[in-house]
């Protein structure tokens, strides 16, 4: 496979010639391919096809919150994190800030190629749709001013280093109030009300989770959740200040609930209809516009605001109780170790207990890799990417995957009963919904240890699961036939992002204390699926098959499906982006799924009438077969989705 290279940034080459030289390579990789198979000739030519390019403006992607000020002298640009590495990395092994951020998605947002082939895609959908795009995901290029024409082509150098240390430790708490913020020592004004002031004096105060609507310090502070940090190491104008937000969940839902401003939502429909263009959102409640990720509000409608307690400590690092909360208990673990690298030295630095790790492990066990392999070796490791930290970040998101969910088996009669329950603090999975996907995979074994049936069978080599034969939790959106009508694409279920006005099917599984009418209200509902009130945990039956003795099922996690990377390379008619994210997920080993749980189960053989597998089909089987009747599950045995008066005379035909 022929090298491509991404955008580095760091080394800062300018960005024009490095996007040119990228389409230049980009070329070149088709003609190569094409010498040596064909296969990928077409890529350039397909897609676009009569498609009709929404004429959105920047107005339309407007929101509130801090506004992009490129030529504003007494506002500080968003520093780089190489500023902070002197004295908050290189200590203790994956410890320091820096060390354990640079190899998460969200230090690598802005060089995640599989995210520079969507906003193109974006571009292609609705006009100036990546602008939206990069104030979420480069916030630095963003505030700069060099999103205005929502191509990636105009970041340059820093604006790369994604959602960086400095940006995050001046985000402003948008709400004055009991936990607002204290600059010290000794200061008692509040530090927030000018800002939050003269924003609110322009009509900018944000209000409603998500969509980046960030509020941030014109200085540049350090707001962190400690009051008793060591003075005068940041310098005099990096004044230090206790921020209670930065360990409350609402301060990552700034991002973590995405709704795309195009569209509004008609009460009586309930269809999302496209706005009168031109325009800021009618209303700017994000509960108006099209609900894409809902991660925050997921969290926000769960057990988890109040706490749940694991006896097993899977979450949370440090913590004496084992009850997480936060969306920082999970994704920030305390370990016991200096906020700074002089920790070791003594007073005025210490060691604390509670020192959280950056290292924002979710569920993505691919990219970083392949940025990192998009780079020059000398290149990824002066940004933090060396192959031993990416190592260990993906171990850890492995951990985390794992501790996701916990899946039990039961043999009831003929079918074998899988219940996946889900540990997470959202729904499982959650966030972005373009190509990931979770499935169960079950091998049929016999006696001879032979597998005699397989379902939701996953072919490395080619990246094809087999769908039709098992349980895909996913969310699938796509476009309604209004939206396909001014835009000439097919309606449907699909992969653009910035079109997407419809959910198609959602049976993700909901977190602890879900209830029905919250998740629809937040819309984050079960679409052409249920989950009754409470119920954070989903079953799935399998028949089992003649002459299977033995069952091991696995629950996978992937998170790029083929279908959504060869969308990215195949419908790009305006750059090489699409085809180098689709080498690199080629390179990266197609983004491999990860094993979630994993266990077998002997099945007890014999009679299928015998439903509780003592031995004799008896009035006890009787009894879970009428417990069961018109419903599913055990009693159904002959399997055909209803436990009926068919199943009855198989039951009494086989009696004693
Ligand atoms: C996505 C936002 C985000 C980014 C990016 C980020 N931080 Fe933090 N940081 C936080 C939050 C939130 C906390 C507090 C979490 C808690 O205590 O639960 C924190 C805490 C800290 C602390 C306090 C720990 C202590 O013991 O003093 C330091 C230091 C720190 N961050 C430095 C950095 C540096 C350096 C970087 C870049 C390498 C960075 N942060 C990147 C959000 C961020
Ligand atoms: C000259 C050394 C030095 C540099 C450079 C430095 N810091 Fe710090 N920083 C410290 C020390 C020391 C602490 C105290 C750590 C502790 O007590 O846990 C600290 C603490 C912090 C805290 C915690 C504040 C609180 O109240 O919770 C944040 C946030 C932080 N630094 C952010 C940054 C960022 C962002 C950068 C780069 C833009 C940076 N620092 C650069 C030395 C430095
Ligand atoms: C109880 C622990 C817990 C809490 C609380 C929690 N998470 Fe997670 N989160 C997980 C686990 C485990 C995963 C991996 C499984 C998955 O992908 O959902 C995960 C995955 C994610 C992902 C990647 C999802 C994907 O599949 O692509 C994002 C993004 C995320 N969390 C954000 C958040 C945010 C934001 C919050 C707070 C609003 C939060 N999480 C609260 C445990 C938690
Ligand atoms: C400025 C917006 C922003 C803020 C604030 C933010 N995030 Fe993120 N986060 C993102 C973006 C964008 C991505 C996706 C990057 C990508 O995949 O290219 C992301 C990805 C993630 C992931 C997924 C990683 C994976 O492996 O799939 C986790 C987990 C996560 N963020 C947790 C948090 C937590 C916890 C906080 C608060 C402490 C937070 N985020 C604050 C924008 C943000
Ligand atoms: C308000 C914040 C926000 C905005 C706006 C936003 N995103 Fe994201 N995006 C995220 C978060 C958070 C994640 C990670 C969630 C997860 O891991 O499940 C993400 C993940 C992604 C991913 C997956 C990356 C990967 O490596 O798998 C792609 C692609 C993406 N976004 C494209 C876009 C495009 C295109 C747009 C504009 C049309 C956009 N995003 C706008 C927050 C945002």
């Amino acid at each position: 496979m022929p090298q491509t290279r991404m955008h580095t940034a760091r080394p800062t080459p300018s960005p024009r010639s490095l996007l040119a030289g990228r389409i230049a390579r980009g070329t070149l990789l088709v003609l190569a391919l094409t010498a040596i198979g064909g296969t990928v000739a077409t890529v350039m030519a397909r897609g676009g096809g009569g498609q009709v390019k929404v004429p959105t403006t920047g107005a339309d992607f407007f929101q509130p919150g801090t506004q992009p000020s490129p030529k504003d002298p007494t506002i500080d640009p968003i520093e780089t994190s190489i500023s902070c590495t002197y004295c908050h990395s290189g200590y203790g092994d994956q410890i320091a800030p820096y060390d354990t951020w640079a190899t998460s998605l969200m230090a690598q947002s802005a060089r995640d190629p599989v995210w520079h082939a969507a906003v193109a895609i974006a571009n292609q959908d609705a006009n100036i749709g990546g602008e939206t795009c990069i104030r979420c995901h480069a916030p630095g290029g963003w505030l700069a001013g060099h999103s205005s024409n929502g191509s990636i082509a105009d970041l340059q150098g820093d604006d790369f280093d994604g959602i960086n240390c400095n940006f995050c430790h001046r985000v402003v708490n948008p709400e004055l109030g009991p936990d607002s913020a204290v600059a010290y020592p000794g200061d008692p004004a509040d530090p927030d009300v000018p800002i939050i002031s003269a924003l609110a004096a322009q009509g900018l105060v944000p209000s409603g989770a998500g969509n980046a609507r960030f509020v941030v310090d014109p200085k540049s502070t350090r707001r962190g959740p400690f009051s008793d940090v060591p003075q005068n190491l940041h310098g005099v104008e990096a004044r230090l200040i206790t921020s209670p937000y930065h360990r409350q969940s609402e301060f990552c839902g700034t991002c973590h609930d995405v709704s795309n401003p195009i569209y509004t939502k008609n009460p009586k429909t309930g269809e999302f209809q496209l706005n009168a263009l031109g325009a800021a959102h009618p209303t700017q409640n994000p509960g108006d516009m099209f609900p894409e990720q809902r991660t925050y509000s997921e969290w926000l409608n769960s057990d988890y605001v109040n706490g749940v307690q694991y006896a097993d400590h899977r979450f949370g690092g440090n913590d004496a109780d084992g009850v997480v909360s936060s969306c920082q208990d999970c994704h920030m673990p305390k370990v016991i170790a200096g906020g700074c690298r002089f920790y070791e030295f003594g007073p005025p630095f210490f060691e604390r207990p509670d020192m959280p790790q950056h290292s924002f492990a979710g569920a993505n066990t691919w990219v970083v890799q392949a940025i990192r392999d998009g780079m020059l070796p000398e290149d990824a490791d002066s940004i933090g990417l060396s192959q031993a930290a990416i190592d260990q970040a993906t171990a850890r998101t492995i951990t985390m995957l794992q501790n996701a969910s916990d899946m039990s088996l039961t043999q009831q009669g003929a079918s074998l009963k899988v219940r996946v329950t889900n540990e997470s603090g959202h729904k499982l999975p959650t966030g972005y919904p373009e190509g990931r996907r979770m499935w169960i995979n079950v091998k049929f074994t016999n006696a001879k240890n032979q597998v005699v049936a397989e379902r939701g069978a996953y072919d490395s080599a080619t990246a094809v699961l087999s769908t039709a034969d098992t349980k895909i939790y996913q969310a699938k959106q796509g476009i309604s036939p209004a939206i396909a009508k001014i835009t000439g694409l097919a309606a449907g279920p699909g992969f653009h992002l910035a079109l997407a006005n419809k959910v198609f099917s959602d049976n993700r599984i909901p977190p602890r204390g879900f209830t029905n009418a919250a998740f629809n209200a937040i819309g984050s509902g079960a679409v052409g699926y249920r989950y009754a009130d409470g119920q954070h945990w989903d079953d799935t039956l399998f028949d089992i098959p003649a002459g299977a003795t033995q069952a091991t099922v696995t629950l996978f996690y992937q998170t790029t499906s083929r279908e959504y990377i060869e969308f990215l390379r195949d419908q790009n008619t305006t750059d090489g982006t699409g085809l180098i994210a689709y080498n690199a997920w080629l390179a990266a080993g197609k983004s491999a799924p990860v094993a979630m749980d994993s266990a077998v189960i002997a099945l007890a053989t014999g009679n299928p009438a015998d439903l509780n597998g003592d031995g004799s089909v008896n009035a006890s089987d009787l009894a879970i077969l009428l417990g069961n009747w018109g419903g599913t599950g055990s009693g159904d045995i002959n399997g055909d989705g209803s436990v009926d008066a068919a199943d009855l005379a198989i039951l009494l035909s086989n009696w004693g």
